[in-house]
């Protein structure tokens, strides 16, 4: 078992990445089985709140930027559910970035650090998923770099696809630069608006952006239950749940579809 690595993708705020990341991590482990590890990268910490009250978790010692200074992940790993781990992030770590220059030099070691200590927790997930923060930043450069995919959030309601768009042409960038290997395992579309539809030319731009296969089927449609959950945690006890649930349900098995073509692709070049 070595993990696949996923980093939920957007350079704009407030187009769902937290939620996704969240979610998708949730339904892997506690439906699917799959060991999971979720990695906060955002020193907002909306995914290590969303998670610790989901799961009851009343107070979190060790953060993800104790990890990074100690040089040890392993460490501040939480147990959420039998097979949900979380790495948890809190706004001290928005220091990040000057722990990073002071401890190293070469611009190289400062963006893979992050790399460089999941590598030895690998073994223990089927798949590790990163949220980071909507800033081009150490964040994100660390997350992309050790990431071997990117789903990308398409905020499928705006004209625009601003923030998708810069992502994939910083991750061009970062690929060139510094040999980020990292494929686009494919680009969701997600709803925010309430009583809003799918803008069918924004998806066709993204079509032809991206290629049709890489455009999900499912769209992350706008549901009250899963803002709600930020209040109550997530839940599982009617039909508003069941349809929020099912939701991310249809996604993770879209992305195994995605993943199970990139491994039949890589064995056969
Ligand atoms: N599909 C959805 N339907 C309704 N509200 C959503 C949905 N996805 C996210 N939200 C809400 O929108 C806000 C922003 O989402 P979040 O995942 O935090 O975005 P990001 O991480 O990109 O900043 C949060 O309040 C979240 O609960
Ligand atoms: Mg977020």
């Amino acid at each position: 078992m070595a993990a696949k690595t996923i980093v939920v993708g957007n350079f704009k705020g407030g187009v769902g990445k937290t939620k996704v990341s969240v979610m998708t991590s949730w339904e892997y482990a506690n439906v699917h089985k799959k060991k999971v590890l979720l990695v906060d990268m955002d020193p907002q910490g909306n995914a290590s709140t969303l998670i610790a009250r989901s799961a009851g978790i009343e107070e979190i010692n060790k953060t993800i930027f104790d990890g990074f200074k100690e040089g040890n992940l392993q460490d501040v790993v939480v147990k959420v559910t039998e097979h949900l781990d979380l790495i948890p992030a809190a706004v001290s770590f928005k220091n990040f970035s000057k722990f990073l220059y002071q401890t190293f030099q070469n611009d190289l070691e400062q963006i893979t650090l992050l790399k460089t200590l999941l590598e030895p927790l690998k073994a223990n997930y089927d798949y590790i998923f990163i949220d980071v923060p909507p800033t081009i930043s150490d964040y994100s450069d660390n997350a992309m770099m050790a990431s071997d995919y990117v789903l990308i959030i398409l905020q499928a309601q705006e004209l625009s696809l601003e923030g998708a768009e810069t992502y994939v042409s910083y991750l061009q960038f970062m690929a060139d630069e510094y040999e980020a290997d990292i494929q686009v395992l494919g680009v969701l579309p997600v709803l925010l608006r309430a009583g809003g539809r799918v803008d069918q030319s924004t998806v066709e731009r993204a079509t032809e952006l991206f290629g049709e296969d890489n455009v999900f089927k499912n769209v992350i449609k706008h549901l009250e239950r899963l803002k709600a959950w930020d209040m109550t945690g997530i839940k599982n006890e009617d039909h508003h749940d069941r349809k929020a649930h099912q939701t991310f349900l249809d996604v993770v098995d879209e992305i195994e579809e995605k993943l199970a073509r990139f491994e039949e692709e890589s064995v056969h070049v």
